[in-house]
């Protein structure tokens, strides 16, 4: 496993296995890796001969108030559990290797990136995208996974390949939980013991709505009102939970196959997402 501070280094490296005729996979990440991250990883592994994992905590995804510098960093254990997987290249650039003096070009998906976690984050898809576009540039994969925990940030991401003409073949992958159904997360390193407990509210809501939905639930708004006060009465501050289309992320008149029910939710000063689809 090679581990690479440099553009121009790894562009050497792609570009010589590509002409050994390597199918390139890229999982890009902001470190800290758990089950979630190495699950992409092993779908990237088993579509490519080369798997290349990107860590980088990117600043422009990150408000003026959000967690950019208490974000979790471990670039030793990250390095320790990649390497198990076979990767091929951890890329790990610095800020000024990425967004170098007089930088300023971004990049954004219209629409999209201003919905549900864009109403309250409405930089953050535009950090998004801009990174992953620079990265696929860098990179030049054939094949990028990205996990379903991110709903919204992986239809962004398909919107933006289709929209630029972009030969990369984007793979998305389950959600990864903790045996209780906490869905994985850096963040979730912020939540004291108490919190942790009550952040199971979250996976159970979802799951009672795919049963409300199967016993005959067909209004948003009553299935969106009651998990709002599942979660609130263990302590959860809702920040949205919404139904929508899987596909336009467009808010449904009835609940029915292919609804999305996505919901991000404040316990103490961390903010959590998930999702389902019924
Ligand atoms: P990060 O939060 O590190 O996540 C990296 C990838 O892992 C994303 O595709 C995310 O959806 C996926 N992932 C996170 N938790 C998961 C889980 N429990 N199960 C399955 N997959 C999971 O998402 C980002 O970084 C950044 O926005 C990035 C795309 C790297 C751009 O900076």
């Amino acid at each position: 496993m090679r581990f690479v501070k440099k553009i121009s280094t790894l562009k050497k490296i792609i570009s010589h296995r590509k002409k050994k005729g390597d199918i390139i996979g890229f999982v890009p990440t902001m470190g800290y890796i758990h089950e979630g991250h190495l699950s992409l990883v092993r779908t990237a592994r088993k579509q490519s001969q080369f798997v290349v994992v990107s860590i980088f905590v990117n600043p422009p995804q990150f408000g003026p108030k959000e967690d950019f510098r208490a974000y979790p960093r471990d670039l030793k254990r990250d390095m320790q559990l990649l390497k198990k997987e076979g990767v091929d290249v951890i890329f790990n650039p610095t800020n000024k290797e990425i967004y170098p003096e007089g930088y300023k070009t971004y990049v954004e998906v219209f629409d999209l990136s201003k919905i549900l976690c864009g109403v309250s984050r409405p930089t953050h898809f535009q950090g998004v995208t801009t990174i992953v576009l620079k990265l696929f540039n860098i990179v030049q994969p054939d094949i990028a996974v990205f996990g379903k925990k991110d709903y919204q940030q992986t239809v962004i991401i398909r919107q933006m390949v289709k929209d630029l003409n972009l030969d990369v073949k984007i793979v998305i992958g389950k959600i990864v939980r903790e045996k209780d159904g906490l869905a994985m997360s850096s963040r979730n390193t912020y939540l004291s013991n108490d919190e942790r407990r009550r952040a199971v509210v979250l996976y159970r809501s979802l799951q009672w709505v795919k049963n409300a939905y199967k016993k005959g639930l067909r209004n948003p708004k009553k299935a969106t009102q009651r998990i709002n006060n599942m979660i609130s009465k263990r302590g959860g501050r809702v920040n949205y939970v919404e139904a929508v289309d899987k596909d336009t992320l467009k808010p449904v008149r009835n609940l029915k196959k292919g609804t999305l029910i996505g919901l991000a939710v404040y316990f103490g000063k961390t903010r959590l997402i998930d999702n389902i689809i019924i």
